[in-house]
């Protein structure tokens, strides 16, 4: 049984031994994004995750890895294209890579970084292939059309709860299932515990999600990685907005109507605005108990998973971890 940092070792071990293989490719122009995008490396949720479900049920977790790398090389290559789509700067603490580098060469190495993660996947070796390509391919266009919600949704006046739920399971909770079911498929067990676990997952990523929306206001920037605001200046129908605009009456919604609708405004005052109309509101306690639900139903659906208790301390703990970041 393995826990989250020994994972985290085999996952940045194998990382950069492929990168150090990207880098002799050529055109350099090319593959420097990729490089600077990988070797930097965020939390790496998404490898664990799927190298945990894995592990639940088999112990030569290095089977699993190429398939881990894949989903962690596809995450960051939605980032590089997230980021110019959210026209964000800072991404790790860092200049995002199409600023530093240029945005042709973010898209196109992002193209390229969807392609490795194939090339990755492709490597494992699996009664389930078939299986794992459907998975992988269709939660690649899930999490397009959860990104073309978001985009949509920036120039929408309001936007439902319903709405905004199903845009996050698009965007991001899919990605979190499917890493998991991804590591039940190579295990070869049973298709109905894949199922649970692709559900705890998804269940565990619209928390995510949440929490992330959560953060992006009220987060501290150095922890969080990215520039506090950043939702609030692009109009994003975060959990935050979308309850605010459904709570809002009078002249605290005209207020706030206005500065979605301002065009010539102070980027800081504008956040520091809206984040005041949403303590008025009492948001972050209502976004919080939304991460709560998701967490406990989570919580419910991997309880219910036919696995020795022992065994699911390392998945368990992760969780905790990746959803107690509220700072
Ligand atoms: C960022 O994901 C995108 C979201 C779905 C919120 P992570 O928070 O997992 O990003 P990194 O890879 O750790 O930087
Ligand atoms: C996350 O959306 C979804 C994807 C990147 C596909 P966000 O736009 O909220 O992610 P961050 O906050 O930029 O990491
Ligand atoms: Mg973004
Ligand atoms: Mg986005
Ligand atoms: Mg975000």
């Amino acid at each position: 049984m393995y826990t989250f940092d020994e994972l985290q070792l085999l996952i940045n071990g194998e990382m950069a031994r492929r990168m150090t293989r990207l880098a002799s490719r050529k055109p350099a122009e090319l593959y420097a994004p990729v490089n600077y995008t990988l070797e930097v490396g965020g939390k790496r949720l998404r490898p664990a995750l799927l190298l945990m479900a894995y592990n639940l049920f088999s112990d030569d977790v290095e089977k699993a890895l190429p398939a881990a790398l894949a989903v962690e090389v596809f995450h960051n290559f939605t980032l590089l294209h997230d980021d110019i789509m959210d026209k964000a700067e800072v991404r790790r603490n860092m200049p995002a890579a199409h600023i530093k580098f240029s945005e042709n060469n973010a898209i196109l190495s992002g193209d390229a970084m969807a392609f490795i993660s194939y090339q990755y996947l492709m490597e494992c070796r699996s009664g389930n292939m078939p299986e794992m390509l459907s998975l992988f391919t269709e939660t690649a266009l899930e999490v397009c059309e959860g990104q073309q919600y978001d985009m949509d949704f920036e120039n929408r006046s309001e936007v439902s709860e319903n709405e905004y739920l199903k845009m996050i399971r698009l965007k991001t909770a899919v990605l979190l299932g499917c890493s998991l079911k991804a590591g039940a498929l190579l295990a070869e067990i049973s298709d109905e515990t894949a199922n649970q676990l692709y559900q705890f997952g998804m269940n565990l990523g619209m928390a995510f999600q949440l929490q992330d929306d959560w953060l992006d206001t009220f987060g501290n920037q150095k922890n969080f990685g990215k520039k506090i605001g950043g939702d609030i200046l692009a109009n994003k129908k975060t959990y935050l907005l979308v309850k605010a605009l459904e709570n809002a009456t009078g002249d605290v919604k005209k207020r706030l109507v206005s500065w979605l609708h301002g065009t010539d405004f102070n980027a800081d005052k504008k956040i520091n605005a809206v984040t005041e109309i949403y303590q008025q509101l009492g948001i972050a306690d209502l976004t919080e108990k939304k991460i709560e639900y998701f967490i406990r139903t989570a919580e419910k659906i991997f309880d219910s998973i036919p696995v020795n208790e022992l065994r699911k301390e390392p998945l368990n703990l992760l969780t905790k971890k990746m959803l107690g970041r509220k700072k």
